[in-house]
Formats: structure tokens, sequence, C-alpha cells
């Protein structure tokens, strides 16, 4: 990713973004970004001299008149977004020290509440007083500040946080931390805390890519701490280019946001049966009729719809894969325990029903293993049909308010699917081709990573692009969230 160095632009450029900064309360890194939108999007017209744009510019990009769609994309700030939330942020030694201050502004601009703690080589990029005024509260800098009244202990400290940030973290801090050393206030707190800890590393290329900090950051990401950059870029050092520049402000406020899982939760109090995997229908102990389905849609859409904050209930069919984290999963073998667990998971709000459960099982399953006789032949089974539960659920006198299916075609997809959809009682379904020249690769649908949909419902046909089934599982999440914010129970 390129980056701009502010310093390195011309001085007329620089005070005009200078004043356009001030006059928007933006750092001059974002007022830039502002303006370079604003000329990708042609809304400057022809560019004339710099006097003559500075009025254009100033309208453009005001974020006192959030009529401009400028204006509104930067003034897109999640305010509020981390409101209540305590950040400890460690600010290391480096030129990037800098950019700390604007990071607390960012965070505070959210809602957090930002204490900060600083190495003595922080301090000689920035200063106290600046991170102190910024953050509001008392800056942290000694192990033994036995003396000073705001002296809360590097265990109360590390503790009291939500999240831990060093930024920027240097080369001597990940080795610290990565090595257990505890020798100052930063590696002390970081060697106490419980808490998730995010560095976002900001050093010179060849220090990011020697074999020592990389086995660091290895031990490092191991050890379960989060990183966030560096970018590629020029450094503060004059003909030094490379990989090693702090990700900006902005960025990391987003990792922090993705860490603390601050994400709106439009399912909270919804209850959700999915199901998902193939059924297993015996034929005699050791013999069943299967097929090929892995699970991985059906686990996928449970996880998604539990991040969006609903109480999922996932009622499985044997597959190798894992639980989803944050689902209550119920393993079945059977179609028939399927509908059981299913109908007595009943009243729900919505139910997705991802299973490719057997359409039929041996009417009769031997107790003992069916044995080769000589001269006899093989053994005819007696197939019967298994329940729909889609069906039963979707006509139910106890149906959610939301039901939907899947359908698995080789053929006729649109026109089979909206067959289903009546004939199964359901709001939509999600059809996909499973045929051998679905475009889908080698591996298909069925036991592959992607997947191509169409929702189709009564409204009509939505054909979704080709994408991983965690994507189609993200978007169909959002979509059964979007429906339900409709529906009152
Ligand atoms: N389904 C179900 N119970 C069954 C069969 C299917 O709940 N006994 C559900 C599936 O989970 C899916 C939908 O019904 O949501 C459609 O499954 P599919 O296998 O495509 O349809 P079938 O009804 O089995 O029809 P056919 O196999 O003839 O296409």
């Amino acid at each position: 990713m390129a980056s701009i160095t502010i310093r390195n632009l011309d001085d007329e450029v620089k005070d005009l973004l200078r004043r356009l900064a001030a006059e928007n309360d933006r750092s001059m890194e974002e007022q830039a970004r502002v303006m370079i939108r604003a000329a990708v999007e042609g809304q400057l017209g022809p560019v004339g001299r710099i006097d003559q744009i500075e009025k254009t510019l100033r309208e453009l990009t005001s974020s006192h008149s959030p009529a401009t769609p400028i204006a509104a994309m930067s003034s897109q700030i999640s305010r509020g977004s981390l409101s209540g939330k305590r950040i400890l942020l460690i600010i290391g030694g480096g030129i990037a020290a800098y950019k700390a201050l604007d990071l607390i502004r960012r965070l505070r601009e959210r809602g957090a509440a930002v204490r900060a703690v600083m190495t003595a080589a922080a301090q000689e990029f920035v200063t106290t007083l600046s991170v102190g005024a910024l953050s509001a509260d008392h800056v942290f800098v000694d192990l033994f500040d036995r003396n000073d009244e705001h002296d809360v202990g590097h265990i109360r400290l590390s503790r009291e946080a939500d999240l831990v940030v060093v930024a920027p973290a240097t080369a001597d801090l990940m080795a610290k931390l990565a090595n257990g050393h505890a020798n100052d206030l930063a590696s002390t707190v970081l060697i106490a805390t419980d808490k998730p800890v995010l560095m976002a590393p900001a050093m010179n290329p060849k220090m990011w890519s020697h074999p020592a900090t990389r086995r660091n950051r290895a031990t490092l990401q191991k050890d379960g701490i989060a990183f966030i950059g560096p970018a590629k870029g020029e450094m503060a050092e004059s003909n030094e280019a490379g990989e090693g520049r702090m990700a900006e402000p902005l960025e990391i406020v987003a990792a922090i946001e993705a860490l603390l899982d601050i994400r709106p939760k439009p399912l909270a109090g919804r209850r959700i049966i999915v199901t998902s995997g193939p059924t297993h229908e015996p034929i005699d102990p050791v013999r069943y009729i299967a097929n090929r389905s892995s699970g991985k849609q059906g686990h996928a859409i449970a996880a998604a719809l539990a991040r969006l904050g609903a109480d999922v209930r996932l009622v499985s069919g044997p597959v190798g894969i894992a639980d989803p984290a944050g689902v209550t999963t119920l393993h079945v073998e059977t179609a028939n325990e399927m509908k059981d667990a299913v109908e007595q998971l009943l009243p729900a709000d919505a139910a997705v029903f991802v299973a490719a459960v057997a359409d039929w099982r041996s009417e009769t399953s031997a107790g003992e293993k069916i044995k080769k006789v000589a001269g006899e032949g093989p053994p005819a089974l007696q197939m019967i049909e298994n329940p729909d539960i889609l069906a039963g659920v979707g006509h139910h006198k106890k149906r959610p308010s939301l039901v939907v299916g899947f359908a698995a075609e080789t053929q006729d997809l649109v026109k089979n699917a909206k067959a289903k959809l009546a004939k199964k009682g359901a709001d939509f379904i999600v059809a996909n081709d499973v045929s051998h020249d679905s475009g889908m690769g080698s591996s298909g649908v069925m036991g592959g990573d992607r997947n191509r949909v169409r929702i189709v419902s009564k409204a009509g046909v939505d054909e979704w692009p080709e994408m991983s089934k965690d994507e189609v599982a993200t978007r169909l999440a959002a979509l059964i969230a979007e429906r339900l914010k409709t529906i009152t129970v």
C-alpha cells in the first residue's frame, strides 16, 4: 500500500493542508485523504492555481457541511462505538510516536477512555505533557513511582483496561514481551496483563525483516498477540523505504473495534435453529446411506448468525468439522433424530435448513452385520421415505416467523427452487447448482469451500456472485437480520 509523507510535500501544499486540517479538526493525513478522494471523484474540476482551488477544496472537504459526499464520508466516525471501553496505550520510542497522539484523539472521540504508558525512549519523541493533555489522564512512565500520587501499580494498570495497545511497538518492546522480560513499566504491564494485546509495529525495514524480529513476531502471534501493520512506505530516514511504517491511527482504531467485537448485534434476543451436514441412515451396525455434504455451509451460517447476536441452536448430522464458536450444537445421526431435535427446539424466531437430509432410509436396520452368503447374492434393501423436516416446520403450528430452505439442484435450478418454496412453506430458498458443469471447479459445492447461490422468494430471484461459504453465510445472516427487523414477536 502506497503512503504519502506530508513532510515531503511542497510548502505551499503543506500550508494549505495544515489550514484545512485545522479548520476541520482533522489530522493532516486525514485531510490529505479526503482531498485525494475529492480529486479522484472528479469534484475539483480542472486543476488551476492553488489559491483558486483552495475555495473549492474548502467547500468540498469541510466537515461542517455534511451535505457533500466527501464531508459525509470523512465524518463517518462511529461516534460512541468505543463508549465505555478502556484502552491502555503503551507508547514505544520511535518517530511514529507522534501518531500515537492522533490515535488517542481518535479513540477518545469514539468514547474510549485512554490511559497511556510511555517508555523512556518514547519521551524522547513526544512529551508526557501532550500525551496527558490529549488523554486527559495521568501518563505513567515509571515502574517504581512510590512517591507518585497517581501510582496505581502495574498490575492494576494492566488489568483495568479492556485492551492493551502498543503503538508504536518497537523491535525492543516486541523482543521484551516475546522473551518475557519485565524491566520497565511498559514491559511489566505487558507481561502482567490478562487482557487482549494489539501491537502496531513501527521500525526501520531492515529491523522489521531481521530474523530476530521475525522470530519474536511469530512467538507473539503464537501467544495470541494481535498485530496491525506495519505498512510499506517511506521511512523517516532519508532514502529508506520498505515495510516498517506504523499503521495509520484510523486503521488501528478499526483493528481495536474488531478485537473488542464492536459490531452491531441486530439478532440479539432472537433464537434461530440451523440444520447442517448430512444424515446417516443405517443399514446394519456398520453400514449406512449418506451423501457428500461436509456441513461447511450450515456451520458457517450458524457462526455468522451467532456473530450478529442470535442464540443459535445448530442441529448437525455427522461431520468432520468443529462445532462453531458461540453456538449450541446438538449432534444427531439420522433424519428422524434431526426432525425430533428440531421440533423440540421450537418455538424459534427463524429456522434455516441447510442439512442435506437423506430422502430415504432402509425400512429395516439389521441388528447384526449383514453377512455375505455364498450363492444368495446381494441383499435387497427396501427403502422408505424420511420425514421432510423443512416442510414439517414450514407448516407447523409453531412455525418460526422466518423459514429458510436450501435447494441443491443439478437442473432447472430456479424452477425447482420455486416449487420447493411453495411445497415446503419456506419464506425463501437458497438455491445452489450442484451439477458438475456448475462452473464451481472439480470439488464442486458439496465439500468445497465456495458457493454460488440464488435467493428465491415470492418477490423474485436474487443472484449472488460466487463467493466463499463464509461470505455466503455472512451475507445470508445479514439478510435474515434485515427480514427479522420487520417482524415483531
Ligand atoms: N430437507 C429437509 N428434510 C428432508 C429433505 C430436505 O429438511 N427430508 C430440506 C433441506 O435441508 C433443504 C431443503 O429441504 O433445506 C431442500 O432439500 P433438497 O434435498 O434440495 O430437496 P428435496 O426435498 O430432498 O427434493 P429433491 O431431492 O427431490 O430435489
